[in-house]
């Protein structure tokens, strides 16, 4: 079956990082470094990968250095040629001209509000949303996958992960129907939910496809748990009237959001990398013993 092309992506990068402060007091925690490219860059890499030819940032306050982030930055790129510098380093912080978007969420009311303020850009498409702060390594990238899914079954996708019983209430979960393969139905979806009530373990990962109508539901949306303006609500309410499923990442998450999420990410990518790996393994043995 054909589907809508899955064109536009939306990255939320308005919210305040306090759990990074103070690095985050002047730096969006979109540009913290994994070894040394900035988590959006990774995430905007892996939209590409998955065919997205618009990218829609909604930003806040303080968050200019990402926009900085993806133009020309002359008076560098000047200085590092009468250098004889390659740019080739660089090659990744400039995509198409006209293919990113931004705008402006002025206040941080929760992820539900930051993808409603997308609406206008989004149209009556379907999109797909990338939390920069989940990263995600996997061959192929993690939205590629999903975008394979949805090219059989359609609907609205969400990126699943089993998380402990005891880490349950500090994520949006699904209540699962059946599974086939990496495929699960989504029967019901829940934010947050108090310790002891999850109706699964199957968490839902920043990574999502989703149909436009979502942007209807969220319009009249409340706010909802931890008074934010939560996404996985309007998600909710979406599952009776369209095809809804979970697709299980076959790669590793690092939680970015988190400091050491955030430091098991750069010790996994630096492992990995031909320059620095061996060093850092080296170090990693000496310091563990
Ligand atoms: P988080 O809750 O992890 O991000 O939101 P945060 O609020 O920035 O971080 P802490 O908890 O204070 O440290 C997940 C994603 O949603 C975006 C964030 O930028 C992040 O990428 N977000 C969140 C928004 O764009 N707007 C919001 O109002 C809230």
């Amino acid at each position: 079956m054909s589907f809508k092309p899955l064109r536009k992506a939306v990255f939320p990068v308005g919210g305040l990082g306090t759990r990074f402060l103070p690095a985050t007091k002047a730096m969006p925690k979109e540009m913290l470094p994994v070894v040394d490219r900035p988590l959006i860059q990774y995430a905007v890499d892996e939209a590409i990968e998955a065919g997205i030819e618009q990218m829609i940032f909604v930003t806040g306050r303080g968050k200019s250095a990402i926009e900085d982030h993806f133009d020309i930055a002359y008076e560098l790129e000047t200085t590092m040629t009468s250098r004889g510098k390659s740019l080739e380093v660089l090659d990744a912080t400039r995509l198409k001209p006209g293919s990113i978007a931004y705008v402006r969420q002025q206040e941080p009311m929760g992820l539900g509000h930051a993808v409603w303020c997308a609406r206008d850009i989004v149209g009556d498409e379907p999109f797909a949303v990338l939390l920069a702060d989940d990263f995600m390594m996997g061959q192929p990238g993690c939205l590629k996958q999903m975008v394979d899914a949805y090219n059989k079954v359609g609907g609205n996708l969400i990126c699943a992960e089993i998380v402990p019983d005891d880490q349950t209430h500090r994520y949006g979960i699904i209540t699962p129907g059946a599974a086939d393969g990496a495929l699960t139905e989504v029967k019901g979806l829940v934010e947050k939910p108090a310790p002891g009530t999850a109706p699964s373990n199957l968490s839902v990962i920043g990574r999502y496809i989703l149909q436009p109508e979502v942007m209807r539901v969220l319009e009249g949306q409340g706010k909802g748990a931890g008074g934010e303006i939560q996404l996985t609500d309007a998600m909710a309410q979406m599952i009776e009237g369209q095809p809804f499923h979970g697709v299980t990442f076959a790669g590793t998450r690092y939680d970015c959001g988190d400091k050491a999420g955030f430091i098991q990410a750069n010790l996994a990518v630096a492992l990995q990398r031909e320059d620095i790996g061996s060093a850092v393994r080296e170090f990693a043995i000496k310091t563990l013993g």
